[in-house]
């Protein structure tokens, strides 16, 4: 029933359906959703679970992600577990705890119910342990199935680089849906999400013989983006192109492997769209709303500064004569003021400054002026290398995609890949990664 918009309006029959599963629309205004009143909210959905009861089989289980205790209202169902599913990535939140579960609560009619753990066990943890002593002595203590894989549930969320990611924001992993459908149904069963999405549970269903039905108020076809008048672009930012100059990358990928992991989560994190804020008053551009690098830049900052990335400064002390500078060039700061003021001329105070520096590790975000860019190359990258203040620079920039919906005047990652490797193999002398971003 893709693109049928309810439950209710399928045509089936009552207790036809063995698991009912479904992470229904959270109504907060996200891109597949229309946001209505609290009151009309709640009436629907009241509407769409009384439909789910009807159709749910006697001995059927009925699982909610991410919902609240509305299900179990004034439907006399029981609560059996939460099951708490909990993942690693998504968003890096600045003003609260980042949010790294979803609650499945799942509910039977009544005490009859179809469950089978066998087909879910997991590798005990000592597989090989007996008891040593008492009546079993020597036999083995755990079930050589496996166990019961309890009710902490760890899969990773679909997220940018997950296999099935398709354009829709909040897929369920289909692995974690196998789950309840091999524990709860039988071959032959029916499984049903009203609020289907992509048709994970579907997916599920159908891998391991069972059937599958799922209403949406969009079709597949348009939740993976291909329906005219939806965006056509998935929403969040992805790594479209990487340059490692003077292995950097590899550097990274032997010494700091968890920091370019984290590099890439956060820039994947980001939402491209929300930051579509600037409106355009350029001539060639008027009107359009274009990514504006003062969003774009908050919302890279609230990841790095999140994952415990600060700032570093290094200050130095100048003047124009070049003789002095010469003598100066490395020394620290406090003996480069105290050398030119012995030489009768007048120190000049200035200082280098990276946003994000971790573990010798220094990345540059840089959506502002394309001039920028080789200040944080030729200068900052390089002036905290030769201090020995990091190992490797990073920089990210928008891909030309992204540039041409962006104000003039801002980098693009082609462009600055040349003026890179037109200085030959060793200029800037500095071991650097330099990505291209686009949504
Ligand atoms: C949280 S998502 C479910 C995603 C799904 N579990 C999956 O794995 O792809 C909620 C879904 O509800 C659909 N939806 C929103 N309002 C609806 C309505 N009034 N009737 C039917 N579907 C609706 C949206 O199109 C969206 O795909």
């Amino acid at each position: 029933m893709p693109g049928q918009p309810g439950v209710h309006e399928a045509g089936l029959a009552d207790g036809s359906m063995k698991l009912i599963v479904t992470s229904p629309p959270y109504n907060i205004g996200k891109q597949y959703e229309k946001r209505s009143s609290l009151e009309t909210y709640l009436s629907d959905q009241e509407r769409v679970i009384a439909e789910c009861v009807r159709l749910l089989h006697p001995k059927g289980p009925c699982s909610a992600v991410g919902t609240t205790p509305l299900f179990q209202s004034s439907n006399g169902l029981k609560l059996r577990n939460r099951i708490v599913w909990h993942f690693e990535h998504g968003l890096h939140c600045t003003k609260r705890l980042s949010g790294r579960y979803e609650t499945i609560n799942w509910f039977t009619r009544d005490g009859d119910y179809t469950f089978d753990v066998d087909p879910i066990r997991v590798p005990s943890k000592y597989p090989g342990k007996r008891h040593f002593k008492g009546p079993n002595a020597g036999k083995l203590s755990g079930n050589p199935k496996g166990k019961n894989p309890g009710d902490v549930w760890v899969f990773p969320n679909v997220k940018s680089n997950h296999v099935e990611k398709t354009i829709h924001p909040c897929q369920f992993p289909v692995e974690l849906v196998e789950r309840l459908v091999l524990s709860m149904t039988e071959p032959g069963d029916a499984v049903l999400d009203p609020y289907m999405g992509v048709g994970s549970a579907i997916v599920a269903a159908l891998k391991h013989d069972r059937r599958g039905y799922g209403c949406d108020i969009d079709s597949p076809d348009g939740q993976a983006g291909l329906r005219p008048g939806k965006a056509q672009r998935r929403p969040l930012m992805r790594i479209a192109a990487q340059y490692s100059h003077l292995n950097g990358r590899e550097f990274l990928l032997v010494h700091h492997k968890n920091l370019l992991q984290e590099i890439e989560e956060i820039i994947e994190s980001v939402d491209a769209e929300s930051c579509r804020t600037k409106m355009s008053k350029e001539k060639i551009k008027s009107g359009r709303l274009l990514y504006s690098p003062v969003d774009m830049n908050k919302a890279m900052a609230a990841g790095f500064e999140t994952s415990g990335w600060g700032q570093r400064r290094q200050e130095f002390w100048v003047t124009a004569d070049e003789k002095i500078v010469r003598g100066i060039a490395t020394l620290p700061a406090a003996r480069q003021k105290e050398a030119i003021e012995k030489a009768g001329q007048e120190p000049i105070y200035s200082y280098n400054q990276t946003d994000f520096v971790k573990d010798r590790v220094a990345v540059e975000v840089q959506f502002g002026k394309y001039a920028f860019v080789a200040h944080d190359l030729f200068v900052k990258h390089m002036a905290f290398f030769v201090s020995d203040v990091i190992d490797v620079g990073v920089e990210i920039l928008p891909m030309k995609e992204m540039e041409r919906e962006m104000s003039s005047g801002v980098p693009y990652y082609e462009r600055d890949l040349l003026n890179i490797i037109r200085q030959g193999r060793g200029i800037p002398a500095v071991p650097l990664l330099l990505i291209g971003v686009a949504p």
